[in-house]
């Protein structure tokens, strides 16, 4: 894919500024400033929306690489996903809204308290201040503008950095489940595949976005921490709770579902221009089947809040099952086909998920 870089690189360490600071750092400087010695955040790749198929670069010809082109082999014609993606319509996307599950029990109210403290973490990270902005803009919008508007640039290393987390708690969860049901000599009753396919469909929002954005070595760094960090703590959290486990990954996935409507509000609110002429990259139109027309950056964001839509259905409905006997919802059938069950679909979406007396 070629590529035109409209953004680079940071001159300082985290430490020594704050988050905004450093993103302020980063935006207007021209791709060619010191790059060997500026560790960049992220390089923002920009596909051009005039044609689809053979996109327009500036960028040098020797220079131009795909950040992670597939592999040339001489008898592999093409390596499909493993999961296939089921079809979303654009009626059920755009039916997607925010929503909370209020917490009722102190599992529940864990999960939420862990929920906000990583969510402050991440708008620290990512210079991402909504509250601050509404807050401001009611008295003084052009100041809010200022001061806490979200560029493409913002919005893109927020994206990256909780992509490459989202994909492990579905990862871990599987794997607990997988060795539980080998070392107990049990059965598992259907939840592993769709908690791997969680973590799958999370890294191909992340392979998505890594289309779009070459993450620097300081974001790199960033996510090895958070990865280390973050999988054994879920590690340790699934073998003494799981139900709070999936409450936890329901309440992320609310807040999800939450910054993507922001991105798409802002997109269609024309605040954000060079994603205006985005087209989404050839992995997600294969991946999501995203049909001719409807491929643009707008439409990909939709896709992916529609994902992590169903994570939150998905997780909540879990955690409201018993953790060692209840058969997965999302892979079982059932008797009485006239009312709706849970599918992998989201023509049925539950935003605070299924209560267990509704599906077993
Ligand atoms: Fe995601
Ligand atoms: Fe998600």
């Amino acid at each position: 894919m070629l590529s035109t870089r409209t953004a680079t690189s940071c001159g300082v360490l985290a430490s020594q500024r704050t988050s905004a600071q450093i993103l302020k750092a980063f935006s207007g400087l021209p791709s060619s400033t010191n790059f060997s010695t500026r560790p960049a955040y992220i390089v923002v790749h920009k596909l051009q929306l005039s044609n689809p198929h053979r996109n327009f670069s500036t960028t040098p010809a020797p220079r131009i690489k795909e950040f992670f082109p597939p592999p040339e082999t001489d008898n592999v014609r093409e390596t499909p996903p493993a999961w296939p993606h089921p079809i979303y319509t654009e009626e059920q996307m755009n039916a997607v809204t925010i929503a909370h599950r209020e917490a009722k029990n102190w599992s529940d109210w864990v999960a939420l308290a862990a929920v906000r403290v990583l969510r402050t973490g991440l708008d620290f990270a990512s210079g991402y201040k909504h509250d601050k902005a509404v807050a401001l803009s009611k008295t003084d919008p052009a100041a809010a503008n200022r001061k806490y508007a979200m560029t493409e640039r913002k919005y893109m290393i927020r994206n990256i950095f909780l992509e490459s987390v989202a994909g492990v708690p579905g990862m871990v969860a599987g794997m607990l489940r997988h060795l539980h049901s080998m070392r107990r000599m049990r059965r598992d009753n259907g939840w592993i595949e769709t908690l791997l396919e969680e973590s799958f469909n999370e890294r191909m929002h992340l392979l998505t976005f890594l289309k779009m954005a070459e993450p620097g070595w300081f974001m790199r760094l960033m996510v090895l921490g958070a990865q280390g960090v973050f999988f054994n703590a879920m590690f340790v959290a699934y073998l003494i709770s799981p139900r709070t486990c999936h409450r936890f990954v329901g309440y992320l996935e609310e807040e999800a579902v939450m910054t993507y409507t922001r991105e798409i509000k802002d997109l269609e609110a024309g605040k954000l221009p060079l994603w205006e002429k985005t087209m989404a990259p050839e992995i997600a139109v294969k991946y999501w089947n995203m049909p001719e027309g409807k491929r643009t950056m707008r439409d990909l964001l939709l896709y992916i809040r529609a994902d992590e839509a169903k994570h939150r259905e998905v997780n909540h409905t879990l955690g409201n099952l018993d953790q060692r006997n209840d058969p997965n919802p999302y892979v079982s059938t059932y008797k009485d086909l006239s009312k709706p069950h849970p599918t992998k679909g989201i023509e049925h979406l539950k935003p605070i998920g299924w209560e267990r007396e509704d599906v077993l």
